[in-house]
């Protein structure tokens, strides 16, 4: 056992060999071949779009394919539909379950398997093998498995679909972006869940996730694919960040970051000697055109200075100021009357309105401009709304769409165009493309781009080390709430900011 991963040499569970699928227009999957050992946790990464979700449903033949052929221990199989594969014991956890609206979790669960034996299961009997499936796979212990799928959250659909899937005992489990719509701690559990059937079980898994980390943590290989095509596949022992970055987008990863700013112009902002319960004599400051980053260990300030100056946290001394107006106490309305932004960590929770739409959330930055007269006016509430999301190229079916239903990367597009509308001077970013994938992070960092090069100052917290790299002007390192060292551009390095936040 190595790492404490059930390994046993090389039998492959389940192949795809050569597979093709279009769609109108779309080579969505092309030629790609797929092994997956037995005991293995097989990491699927790609761009959006890269026809990852397609391969995964042709292994399970959701989508008849085009051309190819699928082995599971050895033999060719012909299942007809995704139901019988996963009879078989190969079961697909999708990305966007679909449930019926009107049943209860436990009874979505256990549909399709009420008749037994004895006949039909009665609903006290499916609640109870509901809660001891639960019990063994407690993703939440809190789960309501009452609850009709209609009233639940994207996430909540997500955990009664890795039940019922797992109800079915799989040998395969294939994972389709779970964690993108879970809480931080049921990913946690569905980890450490997941972990334990590989080990105890020899489970075998595909998993697709947009976060690298998780994905790193997670599997003993990745398979990568871009544009229909598979790319290559990097072992546990090559796992590096830098290279299958490479593999995902074909680009380096300096023309990945967009070019950095030679000119910068007045002061914006500076945090002066700032003192508070988390904070020890901070001071900073950001000019019109530049970006500045702000690096440490979790929990070395980084947040807490972000959120000093938007006035979420108090200061006892020290003081903060906008274009040359001192301030000792902040209030988030005040500041974002001066045009101080803040788009802030955990988007689920601080950033957005979970149950609102997607026109709601725009709306919310934009309505003291629409109040004056103590009127929003719907139509031009729409209007702006719709405008958000033509810029931002945010991919939702509506302006009314729930936003958590959005994809993670979308949801993030909707955090930030909703500070963009707004004409902000000073844009602070507290980590904005932890889990979303690639595409989306680039598209970030060019929005970012052109709010410099219209003058406009950004101060960036990120815990990915190479975005403070790539994106930053000038690098910020933090240590126990304190400003460790100011690095100039020329010597941001990887090699000089780790030296002052070990
Ligand atoms: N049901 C479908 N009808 C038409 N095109 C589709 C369908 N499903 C996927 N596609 C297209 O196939 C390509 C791959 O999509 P997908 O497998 O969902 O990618 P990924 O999961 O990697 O984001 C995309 O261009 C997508 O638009
Ligand atoms: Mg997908």
């Amino acid at each position: 056992m190595v790492g404490g991963e059930y390994v046993e040499k090389q039998e492959t569970v389940l192949q795809g060999v050569f597979l093709n699928k279009r769609f109108a227009g779309v080579h969505a999957v092309q030629d790609v071949s797929i092994e997956l050992q037995k005991g293995e946790i097989l990491g699927l990464v790609g761009e959006n779009g890269a026809g990852k979700s397609t391969l995964l449903k042709l292994l399970v033949c959701e989508h008849e394919k085009d051309s190819g052929e699928i082995y599971f221990k050895g033999e060719q199989v012909h299942w007809s539909d995704s139901y019988e594969a996963l009879m078989g014991k190969v079961g697909l956890i999708h990305q966007r379950p679909s449930l019926v609206p009107d049943l209860t979790a436990a009874q979505n669960i256990f549909l399709g398997k009420e008749v037994t034996h004895r006949g039909m299961l009665s609903d006290t009997q499916i609640c109870k093998d509901a809660k001891k499936l639960l019990e063994a796979y407690p993703i939440n212990p809190d789960f309501d498995l009452s609850m009709p799928v209609h009233r639940m959250t994207a996430g909540q659909r997500e955990v009664t679909e890795i039940l019922r899937v797992l109800s079915y005992e799989p040998e395969v489990l294939i994972l389709d972006e779970p964690t993108a719509s879970l809480t931080k701690e049921e990913s946690i559990q569905l980890m450490r869940i997941l972990r334990r059937l590989n080990r105890e079980n020899g489970l075998s898994i595909i998993h697709i996730s947009h976060r690298m980390e998780e994905v790193f943590d997670f599997c003993t290989r990745i398979l990568v694919l871009r544009n229909g095509k598979r790319i290559g596949t990097v072992d546990k022992d090559h796992f590096d960040k830098k290279k299958i970055i490479h593999m995902i987008i074909n680009r380096d990863l300096n023309e990945f970051f967009p070019p950095k700013e030679g000119r910068t112009g007045e002061t914006l902002l500076q945090v002066n000697d700032v003192t508070s319960e988390q904070l020890d004599h901070v001071t900073i400051d950001l000019k019109a055109g530049e970006i500045v980053g702000l690096y440490g260990l979790s929990g070395a300030g980084m947040t807490d200075l972000v959120e000093t100056v938007f006035g979420i946290k108090r200061f006892k001394s020290g003081e903060v100021i906008i274009r040359g107006e001192s301030f000792s106490t902040i209030h988030p309305t005040h500041i974002i009357k001066k045009h101080v932004f803040l788009v802030p960590e955990d988007r689920d929770t601080k950033g957005l309105f979970t149950k609102f739409s997607v026109k709601d959330n725009l709306m919310i930055a934009h309505l003291s401009s629409l109040l004056p007269k103590g009127l929003i006016r719907r139509k031009k509430e729409s209007e702006i709304a719709r405008n958000g999301v033509k810029r931002f190229a945010i991919k939702c079916s509506g302006l009314n769409q729930e936003i958590r239903s959005l994809s993670g990367g979308n949801q993030q597009k909707v955090v930030i165009a909703k500070w963009l509308m707004e004409d902000c001077d000073v844009l602070m970013l507290d980590d904005p493309t932890a889990g979303v994938d690639v595409g989306t992070k680039r598209e970030v960092y060019l929005i970012l781009r052109e709010l410099t090069k219209a003058g406009k100052g950004v101060v960036l917290v990120s815990s990915d080390i190479l975005e403070i790299i790539g994106m930053s002007d000038r690098v910020y390192t933090m240590r126990d709430g304190a400003i460790s060292a100011e690095i100039p551009k020329p010597e941001i390095t990887q090699a000089n900011i780790l030296e002052h936040v070990l």
